[in-house]
């Protein structure tokens, strides 16, 4: 089986190349394909996501992606789009021993991926800008269904739908109508809804009355920036972009120019992004095994500087492939 793996920009190639020190120690005769793409590709050969690269993508079923820089609508975005990979999930989980604003928190963001002002559609008119916002019933029932049947997998209790359709009554209300329809389906399961903006205060002040949060692109991507900052922030917050046919696995960060190239980028969030991708692929045993050597290396104190530590990208990766080795 062939992974293809998409370092990037940034902390990107940073996070990856810890990555594959963990994964290649697990020896699970996956072939691992490396691929261009971002603001360096761009420069390099005028596309951000080269065809190469595209194809690469369109030939396996999944990917490993680290992070673009300014081009990421042009890669990640496009690349959700193409590989129709709809549903976004973002766990945010306080992981044992980080320091953070909820302890024990553990709920997830399933975001639609596809449409919403994502799809790109914008146009200048003279001294103006319109961009078109995409709802469409097919694709909020698909991943509210994609929410709910999150939950039943995992045995979570509640849904909760994030929407604004006091305002936005045509684009909102379909999300809204379709998470209804669907909660109708699942009696075992609670359901509710709150507007975007008041959901962001009972987020900051008290996180634990949600468990599953669905909701459109935009507010996906902006409240699991958010839920990431509830448990210790974006260094190890992981995600999955999961489809019917391909799947791409890819932290919730960026490129963080900010300490690109310092190498203190935190590989939490690509590490766990990969333990995503092993446990699509069936390899459970395995994915659990590296987050236990995670969570023991954060909470034996070892940690990068974003967790209150001191220890560089590659030496926290050094760690907890030792915690690995020794691991029965
Ligand atoms: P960002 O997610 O790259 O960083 C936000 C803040 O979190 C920064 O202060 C950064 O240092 C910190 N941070 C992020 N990941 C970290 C890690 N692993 N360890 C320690 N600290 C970490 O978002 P920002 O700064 O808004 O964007 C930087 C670039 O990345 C931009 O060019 C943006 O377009 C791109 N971007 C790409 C994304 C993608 O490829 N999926 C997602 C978000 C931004
Ligand atoms: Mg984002």
């Amino acid at each position: 089986m062939k992974v293809v793996v998409i370092p990037g920009d940034g902390i990107g190639k940073e996070v990856m190349d810890a990555t594959m020190l963990i994964l290649n120690e697990l020896d699970l005769g996956l072939q691992y394909e490396f691929y261009e793409a971002g603001d360096q590709a761009l420069q390099k050969y005028g596309k951000a996501l080269p065809d190469e690269t595209l194809e690469a993508c369109r030939r396996n079923s999944v990917v490993l992606f680290g992070a673009a820089g300014e081009s990421a609508a042009d890669v990640i975005v496009r690349l959700r789009q193409e590989l129709e990979t709809y549903a976004n999930v973002r766990p945010a989980r306080a992981l044992r021993g980080v320091k953070c604003l909820y302890p024990g928190l553990d709920l997830v963001v399933v975001r639609e991926n596809t449409e919403c002002l994502y799809k790109g559609f914008e146009f200048e008119l003279e001294d103006s800008a319109v961009a078109i916002r995409v709802i469409t019933r097919k694709a909020s029932e698909r991943i509210a269904r994609f929410a709910f049947e999150l939950a039943k997998k995992e045995g979570r209790k509640k849904v909760t739908a994030l929407h604004k359709a006091n305002v936005m009554k045509k684009t909102c209300g379909i999300f809204r109508e379709a998470c209804r329809k669907v909660a109708r389906d699942y009696s075992g399961i609670e359901f509710n809804e709150y507007y975007i903006d008041a959901a962001c205060m009972f987020l900051v002040m008290n996180p634990y009355r949600f468990d599953v949060i669905v909701t459109t692109n935009m507010f996906g991507d902006i409240v699991s920036d958010l839920t990431a900052g509830l448990v210790g922030g974006l260094g190890i917050a992981p995600s999955a972009n999961i489809g019917d046919k391909y799947a791409i696995f890819e932290p919730v960060h960026g490129a963080a120019f900010d300490i690109a190239g310092k190498g203190i980028a935190n590989p939490t969030a690509m590490i766990l992004t990969a333990c995503m991708m092993l446990q699509h692929l069936g390899y459970t045993e395995e994915a659990k095994k590296v987050k236990k050597a995670l969570e023991e290396t954060i909470a034996s104190g070892k940690t990068t500087p974003d967790l209150g530590g001191n220890l560089k990208t590659k030496y926290f990766a050094n760690e907890v492939l030792k915690k690995l080795k020794e691991a029965p």
